[in-house]
Formats: structure tokens, sequence, C-alpha cells
């Protein structure tokens, strides 16, 4: 799995988003240590707070089926009619930074991308210095 295949899966994952009120589609695609990939689309609500993001999703649905050990996500993002090559950078809000910080090592690696071959590269701990995590609750 190279770098280009991850970001297709995120742009297929996009397809499935349900986004009713924003009209922006965003899609992830997570890959495993052991090299696994689980998927995510943000899912909207008409109560709007429990809009789930992408990225989320991706976390929640593999962290359910035991995964524990995480090396990547690729994320695409934009409005439903922007097509792949046609999307801005779509970076990851503060909420699922957290949870990224909850699960990963600060050299995960967070790819944004706007097509399968123009991408910028991030570490977690690029975007979140000196974030508060597992470690800072240890006796
Ligand atoms: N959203 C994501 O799914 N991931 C991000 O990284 C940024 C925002 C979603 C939440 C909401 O459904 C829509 O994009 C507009 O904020």
């Amino acid at each position: 799995m190279n770098i280009s295949q991850l970001i297709e899966k995120a742009f297929e994952a996009r397809e499935a988003a349900y986004i009713p009120y924003s009209g922006f589609a965003v899609g992830a695609a997570l890959l495993t240590a052991d090299g696994k990939i689980y998927t995510g689309c943000n899912i909207e609500s008409s109560s709007y707070s429990p809009t789930n993001c992408a990225e989320r999703t991706a976390f929640f649905k593999a962290v359910s089926e035991g995964e524990r050990n995480f090396a990547a996500i690729a994320i695409v993002g934009g409005l439903k009619e922007k097509k792949k090559g046609e999307t801005q950078l779509c970076p990851p809000c503060g909420v699922c930074r957290q949870v990224m910080m909850e699960f990963c090592d600060t050299s995960f690696m967070v790819i944004l991308a706007v097509s399968p071959d123009e991408y910028n590269i991030y570490t977690l701990e690029e975007l979140l210095p000196l974030g508060f995590g597992p470690n800072n609750l240890k006796k």
C-alpha cells in the first residue's frame, strides 16, 4: 500500500459522506501499523453537534475492531461538487487531532491530499504541538 493508493481509498470513502447541511464531503483512509485500511466519511446530523468527521469515523471503526496501532491517515475534502484534483487541502479539526493523540505516536503521518499525486505530509507533532495525551495521565 503506497501513499497514492491510500489517498484513492480516501476519495472512495468520500463518496458516502452524509452531508445534507454543509454540502462539504470528506473522506479518510486510516492505515494500521500492520497494513490494514479503515475508511470513513463525515456524517452530519439535523441537530448539528452529533456530526462526526470522516477522520473520527475511520478511527472509531478501527478501534471498535480492536486496532490500536496506526501509521498514517489520508484525508480529502471539499464541497461535494468538487472532484478529485479540484478540492483544497482539508486539515483535520481540533477534536480529530485530539483523537489521533489518543491512539497515535507524535510521528503518526497525516496526509492531506488534493489528488493521489498532490499532497502534503505532516506529523501529528506538527499538527498538535504540545498535545495532551495518555502519557500525561501516567502515574
Ligand atoms: N469535516 C470533516 O469530516 N473533517 C475535517 O477534517 C473537517 C470537517 C466535516 C464536518 C462537517 O460535516 C463538514 O466537514 C463541514 O464542517
